[in-house]
């Protein structure tokens, strides 16, 4: 269990307000640790399609964090990151994974989109419930700006998934036997 002490800079929640800034910390924290991510995800990656889809994403994400930043400041507040160990998590699990499967460059592009469509998924819900909660606030542009960034994501995702099937095939064709082998 995660101490609050270990938290710095994370305040009490005692209103909706404060709630949002919360979660709007969490996502700017998320997002630049997935921008970071990314470009490493892009040197990674051999797939041309793949790297494509990440490198345009990249601008996006750098766009997207602009606007969370806008957010912040249409609330008068300094940007300020709030750990997101979810994102922190994911990351890590990526690293992970790329660095087990780094023999078969097939898989490791498999693996690349299976994170990316993770990640994809954790800020679609995230901005979903932070439209929800500057909708209660009354704050149209941050609404706009927020609906955005999830356009963006939902977009991804969706080219991901319409991706998966050609990766997860010339997987199959190269890294599958491989691994089959070696299990003989
Ligand atoms: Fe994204």
């Amino acid at each position: 269990m995660v101490q609050l002490s270990e938290r710095p800079g994370t305040k009490k929640i005692t209103n909706l307000q404060d709630k949002f800034l919360y979660e709007l910390g969490g996502i700017f924290d998320a997002e630049n640790r997935f921008l970071e991510a990314q470009q490493l995800m892009w040197q990674y990656s051999q797939h041309p399609e793949l790297k494509s889809l990440i490198e345009a994403h990249i601008r996006e994400t750098e766009q997207q964090i602009r606007n969370i930043e806008q957010v912040f400041s249409t609330l008068k507040q300094q940007p300020q990151r709030v750990t997101c160990d979810a994102a922190a998590g994911l990351v890590s699990d990526g690293q992970k994974l790329v660095l087990l499967s780094s023999d078969n460059p097939k898989i490791v592009d498999l693996v690349l989109a299976g994170e990316q469509a993770k990640v994809e998924q954790l800020e679609i819900i995230t901005y979903r419930g932070l439209i929800k909660g500057a909708e209660q606030l009354g704050q149209n542009e941050i609404v706009q700006l927020l609906q955005q960034n999830l356009q963006q994501e939902e977009q991804t995702a969706q080219k991901i998934e319409q991706l998966k099937p050609r990766l997860l095939e010339e997987a199959r064709s190269t890294g599958g036997k491989s691994g089959a082998n070696r299990s003989r």
